[in-house]
């Protein structure tokens, strides 16, 4: 009796191993930690391979007593899901901790595709100015935006306390009062002038500065494009059918007229007046009821300014125009405000990608 129920003791001691030795694994699969991918791998196969121990653990089931096989199986089925759960949920950690890492992710895959921008309306209205001018053999002159008294002013006839200076008040540098923000890019013209032998045919886009107040007709900054014209026997019809030819090409309009005007720089000056006719104006404020609108000024380069610039003025005249780029952009686009050409908002710009 003693010795039998010793053995089935002994017995069930062995089938209870069974299931604390799974439990216990249980439980070592819960507490792996791995750090690289071999290590899964080597679990995986301890616990899944074909010769791994739920294998094993499986094939022990037909020796478990019918009373402890329901606990078995459940602890195997538990056992061989904690084995799978932690294999995938490890692969994955390490899989996006090595992305992360590759933060190009995948080169070769297609990129997003980019929004095509628009020129803002300054550049494509200077682009149109300088197309114009340099299909009839204008060539492009660039200058610098901090300039001194002598390029800006003097050279060009303007002295020191001459009152026209007043017409155009700018910006000092402080700490050296000879220098100043260009206020027109006539001082291009005259560095041209100062390092090239007539004929000269060029034009001078650029940024430009005056102490004006900001409002919807003027700014602090505007852009111009300056023309100049030197040769023998150049003449003010030469002028003329330069403006015409001009405005015919830029607006399709060709009725301009000349206001007689003052320039220190040019020697009869004037105006130009563009005929924007009373019946297409949508804004009446554009012509103020007339039709006409100023586009430029205009005029024969003046002696002195030859002289300043060590051109000959018995052998060579020529003549000088300038305009502002904004104003023409205004009027070919409609722009009510100036300042919307320096807000950059998006909305507005991005109303001119058709014009490209
Ligand atoms: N420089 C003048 C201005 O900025 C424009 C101009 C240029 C007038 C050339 C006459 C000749 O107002």
């Amino acid at each position: 009796m003693v010795m039998w129920s010793k053995i089935v003791n002994l017995q069930s001691n062995t089938k209870n191993q069974m299931l604390d030795k799974v439990h216990n694994l249980i439980n070592e699969v819960k507490d792996f930690k791995a750090t690289s991918k071999d290590e899964i791998e080597a679990f995986r196969i301890k616990y899944l391979g074909s010769k791994g121990l739920l294998k094993d653990l499986f094939a022990e089931f037909k020796n478990v007593d019918a009373e402890l096989r329901k606990d078995f199986g459940q602890a195997l089925n538990t056992l061989k899901k904690s084995a799978e759960n932690k294999v995938n949920e490890l692969t994955n950690t390490i899989e996006s901790a090595t992305e992360h890492k590759n933060i190009y992710g995948d080169l070769t895959r297609p990129s997003e595709p980019i929004e095509l921008g628009a020129r803002h309306p300054i550049s494509i209205v200077k682009n149109q100015i300088i197309d114009v001018f340099s299909r009839i053999g204008f060539t492009i002159s660039e200058g610098p935006e901090i300039e001194d008294d002598w390029h800006n002013f003097t050279a060009l006839n303007l002295p020191e306390y001459h009152p026209a200076r007043d017409m155009q008040d700018t910006f000092f540098v402080e700490k050296n009062p000879d220098m100043l923000l260009r206020t027109h890019t006539s001082s291009v013209q005259i560095r041209y002038m100062e390092n090239n032998e007539p004929p000269i045919r060029t034009i001078s886009p650029g940024r430009v500065f005056r102490n004006e107040d900001i409002s919807a007709r003027s700014h602090c900054i505007f852009h111009q494009v300056e023309g100049l014209y030197i040769d023998t026997d150049v003449s003010f019809a030469d002028l003329k059918q330069t403006l015409i030819y001009f405005t015919k090409e830029m607006f399709g309009k060709s009725k301009i007229r000349l206001r007689p005007s003052y320039f220190p720089f040019t020697e009869p000056s004037a105006e130009v007046d563009i005929y924007w006719g009373l019946k297409t104006e949508t804004d009446y404020r554009i012509t103020k009821g007339t039709g006409w609108l100023e586009i430029m000024g205009c005029g024969m380069v003046d002696p002195n300014v030859l002289k300043n610039t060590n051109i000959d003025p018995e052998k060579y005249s020529g003549f000088a125009f300038g305009m502002g780029i904004e104003r023409i952009a205004m009027l070919l686009y409609q722009i009510p405000d100036i300042r919307m050409l320096f807000e950059n908002d998006v909305r507005f710009l991005e109303q001119f990608k058709s014009v490209l």
